[in-house]
């Protein structure tokens, strides 16, 4: 399958580019990243992911003159209302996720609900310079840990243990996170729809 010679991932976020390069690498796509090209960090204006998502795509995929794949992803709490969702990245003091966790879970006590039911949720966009975009989503439902655990992945994946598990995503190998997450599952529609041309 090659529908294009070279793609750019429309991120800025090492371990998202970590994951998306370890998904594409079996595909005949030569891949690079936003910052490889010099281009700049799109502001995320949007409220919903698949808004960012798409403002993302679409503004490198312009400013490259070359497909764009984006991803705007985060993790929704019920005990916090859905928060911290689009604004997970915004969410850790200073983008330190460790912190962020800490505040999470304090957030998540002093609610003082039972409810430890979470997911991720993300929303690849595929963008062509000429503004076409195609968008794909992918969830993993789970619970949040009472405490961190493990050092795999990055961001909130200490504190996250999806349904079926009795592990944090923090414990999981990439090839085993790629299977279950919300970043996988949108990557597999990705593929159906590119194979389907
Ligand atoms: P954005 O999509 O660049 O706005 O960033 C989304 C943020 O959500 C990331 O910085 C992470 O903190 C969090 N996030 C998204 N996907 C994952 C994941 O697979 N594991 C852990 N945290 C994630």
């Amino acid at each position: 399958m090659k529908k294009f010679n070279k793609l750019v991932i429309a991120s800025h976020n090492k371990g998202k580019i970590a994951e998306i390069r370890e998904m594409l690498a079996p595909f005949e796509i030569e891949f690079c990243s936003a910052a490889e090209l010099n281009l700049p960090d799109v502001e995320e204006t949007g409220t919903t992911f698949e808004e960012n998502s798409r403002l993302k795509a679409i503004t490198l995929a312009k400013a490259s003159g070359l497909p764009c794949l984006a991803d705007d992803s985060g993790l929704c709490v019920n005990a916090l209302n859905g928060r911290p969702g689009v604004y997970s990245a915004r969410y850790a003091p200073n983008r330190d996720f460790d912190k962020g966790m800490d505040l999470l879970l304090k957030e998540i006590a002093e609610s003082g609900s039972t409810d430890r039911g979470a997911y991720f949720a993300c929303v690849m966009s595929l963008a062509m310079p000429n503004e076409d975009c195609k968008v794909f989503e992918g969830r993993v439902e789970g619970q949040i840990a009472i405490e961190k655990s493990g050092s795999g992945g990055f961001g909130y994946d200490p504190v996250f243990i999806p349904d079926g598990y009795d592990k944090t995503f923090g414990h999981f190998s990439a090839e085993e996170k790629a299977l279950v997450s919300h970043r996988g599952r949108a990557f597999a529609k990705l593929m159906e729809y590119l194979t389907s041309l």
